[in-house]
């Protein structure tokens, strides 16, 4: 099963995905994890993104493509991919029907996370993140255990260098223009599922459960 999730900067795509992909067994596949990943090593690909991300503008549909699909070999130990941020743009979508159906396989279901933008800058300033696992947090929605440091392995939490106002404001717009047409490309094809990404996380992860789960038992039924 191969899921997609879409949503605004801030909508809480990450914070979905980490749990969706334990619960049901995906491969986590995160665009924006990869770049940073890529970027903190000094490699050409972090060097060639850099302006990109820091100026909240999408880096372009070649250079997002190919990086993302040589991530896809190791899915064979998964029951499937979860993919957070890719893809975002109906170019990248049309790319990757192609690549699914070499594998027969195919986007089973495409989960929208819906925000408005006013709630969105309040949650991308207080966000802090794990540069080690990449888990997300938030300064006052969702505290660690222990302050300023990962649950998970104990590494202190960053924030990222692209949540700041200004830069939130481009990426906003950068999903109305681009990303909102990948939707449209969704709904068209049936398999867009909208959820409202307002409620607590845990609500919504319920809700998200839910449909991956009726998704699942019609794959194998
Ligand atoms: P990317 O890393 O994908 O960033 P994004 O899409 O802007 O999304 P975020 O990661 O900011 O938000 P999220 O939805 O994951 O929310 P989170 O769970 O963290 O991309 C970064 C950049 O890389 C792009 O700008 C672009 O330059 C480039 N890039 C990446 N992919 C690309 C592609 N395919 N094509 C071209 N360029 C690409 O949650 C946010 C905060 O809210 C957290 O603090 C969290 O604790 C909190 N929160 C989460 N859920 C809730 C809730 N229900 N209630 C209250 N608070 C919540
Ligand atoms: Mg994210």
């Amino acid at each position: 099963m191969n899921l997609v999730l879409l949503g605004p900067p801030g909508a809480g795509k990450g914070t979905q995905a980490t749990r969706l992909s334990e619960t049901f067994g995906l491969q986590h596949l995160s665009s924006g994890d990869l770049l940073r990943s890529e970027r903190a090593k000094g490699s050409p690909l972090g060097q060639r993104v850099a302006g990109y991300m820091d100026a909240g503008q999408l880096v372009p549909d070649d250079i997002i493509i190919e990086a993302i699909l040589s991530q896809f070999q190791e899915a064979g130990r998964h029951r499937g991919f979860l993919l957070d941020g890719f893809p975002r743009t109906v170019t990248q979508g049309e790319r990757l029907d192609p690549v699914l159906e070499g594998a027969g396989a195919r986007v089973n279901a495409v989960l929208a996370l819906r925000v408005p933008d006013k709630e969105i800058v309040d949650r991308i300033t207080g966000r802090r993140i794990c540069p080690t696992c990449g888990r997300v947090y938030h300064e006052k929605n969702q505290r660690p255990v222990r302050t300023g440091l990962c649950d998970n392995d104990q590494t202190p939490l960053i924030q990222r260098k692209d949540d700041t106002v200004d830069v939130v404001k481009q990426r906003l717009a950068a999903y109305h223009t681009q990303t909102e047409p990948l939707e449209e490309y969704y709904r068209g094809q049936g398999k867009l599922f909208e959820v409202d990404g307002t409620r607590d996380v845990e609500t919504v992860f319920s809700e998200l459960s839910g449909i991956v789960g009726e998704r699942a038992n019609r794959a194998v039924s």
